[in-house]
C-alpha cells in the first residue's frame, strides 16, 4: 500500500524542491503526482517545449526513491493557444464562449485543441519514455462530460444522432418531436438542450446529449491514451474521477483505460443518520466496481476545503489518516493526498493541503507521517482482494434520466442505492457496486434500485441471474422508460413484470407525506415518496400497506422465478426497513452477519486465497467496542485480540 502526495513544482521556488523531496522521503511518501496543469510552463511558445524543469524535479524525487505520476496537462491549455484559436474555447449552453481565467476552458471535440493536445502529449511522453521514475500517466484532470455547445460540438452531435437513428424521421420518432410541434425538418434545427440538465425540455434529447457529451470525453481520453501507449505500451494510464455537476458515464470513460483513480473528498461533518455513515464507503465501492478491480485515490482530502466557497470545518483528529485507510481497505492500492502544501497564490489558496501556508509541520502533517507508517504495516493486504456476495447495480443513465425528471419530492436515485448499501454494511458485509450488465453469477444477492431506463442487455442479464438461482431486489420506478427515455404503453414495471410476478396498476407519488407498511412478521415501517399499488400474478406479498387508503394492498412482493427469487419494493422506506430487509435476505442466502456492530463501524474482508483479513473502520466520533467471534491477530498492534476498541476514525486489521 502506497501513500503519496499531489505536488505542484511550478508553484514553488526551485530552491524548495530539494527540501520538499527530503521531507517527503523522510515522512514515507512513495509517489508524487505532478504536471497536470503545467502546459504553459512546458510549451510557453507554439512548438517550443521545455521539459528541463520537470527533468530536474523528477531527478530530485528519483534520488529520494519517490516515484512520479505525470499528468498530461490538457486541462489548462496556454493562453497563447486560446488567443490564436479562440474557437477552441468552450461555448456555454447559452451560446457564449466561457470566460478564460480559471481552468478547463477547452472544448474536447475541437480538432485544433485535439491536435495541440496530442502534439503536447506526444512530446511529453516521448521525452519521459526512458525515465523509470515515471510510473503512470494521468490524462487531463477530473474530466467532465464535455459541456460545450460550439459549432463543432453541435455538428458532431447532429452527425452522432443521424448515425444512430439513420435520418431525421428516425430522430423525430425517437425524440417524440411531434409533441409541441418540435419536429426537425432540417438537421441544422437540432440543438443541444439549452438549459441542460434542469429545465422543462425533451428528456430524450437530454439523455442523448448526456450520452454524446460522455462519449466525447471518453473519446478524448482514449485518444490521449493511444499517444501514451504508442511510446510506452506497458505504462498504466488513468484519469482521476470526481463527482461533479457534469459527471460523465464513468463506465464508458474508464472502459479503455488501465485503472480507475478517484478524487476522494468525503465531507467532514458527521450527521447522526444511518445513510450518512456509510456514504463514503459507497463511493469507494462504486470506484472499485467501475473496472471491477482495485483503484487509486489520486486526490485525498488533507485539510480544510474552500476558496470560492466558504471554508469547510477542519478535519477532526484521526480523520486524515482514517479516511485514507478507509479508502485502502475498500480497494485503493495507492492514496495520494491533495496536496503537499497549501497554495500561496491563485484560486485555491484556501483549499488546504497537508502543510499550511506557513510550511511549519502541523497536526495534520504528523498524522500524515503516522499514516505512511500504518500503510506499510498493512502491506499484508497488498495482494488481497475483496470478494463480495452482494452487488448493488448502478446505472448512470437511469441516474441522469431521473435527474431530468424528478419523480417526486425528495426522490433520489443515488440515495436508494446508498440506503441498501448502508443496510448491508451495517452487518459487516462486503458490497460491490457494479454496472447492470456485469457478470452477476458470483453474487448471492443483487439489488437493482430504480432501473428507470430499459436496456435489453441489462434486462437479459438480470433475468439470467434469477433464472440461474440468484436473489434479486428491484424497486419502484423500474422499467419506466425505453432506451430513448420515453414512457412505455404497458403496466409497470414493463419488462420486469414477469420476473416479479406482479404489476403496478396504480401509483401515487406521495412526496413528503408518509404511509406505513407491515411485513410478513408484523413489523411496521414508515414509508414515503412513492406508493405502487400492485396486482399479484404469481408473487406473494412480503409487506402490505397499513395506511387507510391502501390498507392491505401489497407494497413489497416476492416471486419465485425459475431457480431464483425476485423481490419488488413499491415504496421508499427509512433505514430501519432496509436493515430489517437486508438482515432477512442475508439469512435466506446464508451470508454471514457480524451482529452488534456499533453504528458507523464498517468492515471489509479481504483474502489472498490462503489467508483472510478483516478490516474495521470506525467512521464516527465515538469510541467503538467490537467483540470478535474468537481471538484474532491484530496487524496494527501485533498482538492477539478478542475485543477491539476503536478510536474515532481508527482502522484495525485482524487476521481471521
Ligand atoms: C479537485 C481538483 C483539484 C483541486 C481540488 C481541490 O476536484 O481535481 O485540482 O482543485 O479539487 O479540492
Amino acid at each position: 500500500m502506497r501513500i503519496g502526495v499531489d505536488y505542484y513544482p511550478e508553484q514553488w521556488d526551485k530552491s524548495m524542491w530539494q527540501k520538499d523531496a527530503e521531507l517527503m522521503a523522510r515522512t514515507g511518501v512513495k509517489v508524487v503526482r505532478m504536471g497536470e496543469f503545467s502546459w504553459a510552463r512546458i510549451e510557453s511558445e507554439d512548438g517550443r517545449f521545455d521539459f528541463s524543469w520537470l527533468d530536474e524535479v523528477i531527478s530530485i524525487f528519483a534520488k529520494h526513491m519517490i516515484k512520479v505520476v505525470l499528468g498530461l496537462p490538457t486541462n489548462c491549455p496556454p493562453l497563447w493557444l486560446y488567443e490564436k484559436y479562440p474557437q477552441i474555447i468552450r461555448t456555454g449552453m447559452d451560446g457564449n464562449k466561457v470566460q478564460l481565467g480559471i481552468r478547463s476552458h477547452r472544448c474536447l471535440n475541437s480538432p485544433i485543441f485535439r491536435a495541440y493536445a496530442k502534439r503536447m502529449a506526444d512530446a511529453m511522453v516521448s521525452h519521459f519514455t526512458m525515465n523509470l521514475t515515471v510510473i503512470a500517466w494521468q490524462i487531463d484532470n477530473e474530466l467532465r462530460a464535455n459541456m460545450c455547445a460550439c459549432d463543432v460540438c453541435r455538428n458532431r452531435f447532429r452527425e452522432w444522432l443521424v448515425e444512430k437513428y439513420d435520418d431525421l424521421n428516425g430522430i423525430n420518432e425517437a425524440f417524440g418531436n411531434v409533441v409541441w410541434g418540435g419536429e426537425y425538418s432540417s438537421i441544422s434545427q437540432i440543438q443541444p438542450p439549452s438549459d441542460y440538465p434542469d429545465a422543462w425540455q425533451n428528456p430524450s434529447l437530454c439523455l442523448e446529449w448526456y450520452r454524446f457529451t460522455s462519449f466525447s470525453t471518453a473519446d478524448f481520453a482514449n485518444d490521449m491514451m493511444c499517444v501514451v501507449k504508442k511510446h510506452c505500451p506497458k505504462i498504466p494510464v488513468t484519469t482521476n474521477a470526481g463527482f461533479t455537476e457534469y459527471t460523465p458515464d464513468f463506465y464508458k470513460l474508464f472502459d479503455m483505460l488501465d485503472f480507475v483513480s478517484y478524487n476522494n473528498y468525503p465531507p467532514v461533518k458527521i450527521y447522526d443518520y444511518a445513510d450518512y455513515y456509510y456514504s463514503h464507503a459507497f463511493h469507494l465501492d462504486l470506484m472499485r466496481g467501475l473496472k471491477e478491480q482495485h483503484f487509486w485515490v489520486m486526490e485525498q482530502l488533507s485539510g480544510i476545503t474552500g476558496g470560492w466557497t466558504p471554508m469547510s470545518s477542519g478535519l477532526k483528529a484521526g480523520m486524515l489518516m482514517g479516511y485514507s485507510l478507509q479508502a485502502i481497505i475498500h480497494g485503493a492500492d495507492t492514496v495520494m493526498h491533495f496536496r503537499w502544501r497549501t497554495a500561496l497564490k491563485g484560486a485555491e489558496q484556501f483549499n488546504h493541503g497537508i502543510l499550511d501556508h506557513s510550511n511549519i509541520p502541523n497536526r495534520r502533517f504528523f498524522e500524515f507521517s503516522e499514516l505512511c507508517k500504518k500503510a506499510e504495516q498493512i502491506s499484508v493486504l497488498d495482494n488481497t482482494v475483496i470478494l463480495s456476495d452482494i452487488a448493488i447495480l448502478y446505472s448512470p443513465e437511469s441516474e441522469k434520466a431521473l435527474e431530468f425528471q424528478p419523480q417526486t419530492e425528495n426522490f433520489s436515485y443515488i440515495n436508494q442505492l446508498k440506503a441498501f448499501h448502508s443496510a448491508f454494511t451495517r452487518f459487516g458485509a462486503n458490497v460491490d457496486v457494479v454496472a447492470p450488465d456485469t457478470d452477476l453469477t458470483r453474487y448471492k444477492i443483487v439489488v437493482a434500485p430504480s432501473l428507470f431506463i430499459i436496456n435489453k442487455k441489462e434486462t437479459e442479464n438480470i433475468y439470467r441471474y434469477v433464472i440461474n438461482g440468484g436473489t434479486l431486489v428491484l424497486t419502484t420506478r423500474s422499467g419506466v422508460k425505453d432506451s430513448n427515455n420515453n414512457c412505455i404503453m404497458e403496466a409497470l414495471p414493463t419488462v420486469y413484470k414477469e420476473l416479479i410476478g406482479a404489476e403496478v396498476y396504480e401509483y401515487n407519488p406521495i412526496g413528503n407525506d408518509v404511509c406505513a407498511i407491515k411485513d410478513f412478521a408484523d413489523n411496521e415501517f414508515i414509508c414515503s415518496q412513492w406508493c405502487d399499488n400492485m396486482k399479484l400474478t404469481t408473487a406473494k406479498a412480503y409487506a402490505e400497506y397499513v395506511s387507510d387508503e391502501y390498507y392491505s394492498m401489497p407494497a413489497i412482493t416476492l416471486n419465485k422465478y425459475c431457480n431464483g427469487f425476485a423481490y419488488y419494493i413499491g415504496t421508499i422506506c427509512r433505514s430501519d426497513f432496509y436493515e430489517s430487509f437486508a438482515s432477512n435476505l442475508m439469512r435466506q442466502t446464508r451470508i454471514p452477519k457480524l451482529k452488534d456492530l456499533p453504528k458507523g463501524v464498517e468492515v471489509t474482508t479481504r483474502t489472498n486465497g490462503e489467508e483472510e483479513y478483516i478490516c474495521f473502520f470506525n467512521n464516527s466520533e465515538k469510541k467503538a467496542s467490537i467483540s470478535l467471534p474468537k481471538a484474532m491477530y491484530s496487524i496494527m498492534s501485533l498482538t492477539g485480540k478478542e475485543k477491539l476498541e476503536l478510536n474515532p476514525f481508527e482502522v484495525e486489521v485482524v487476521r481471521k
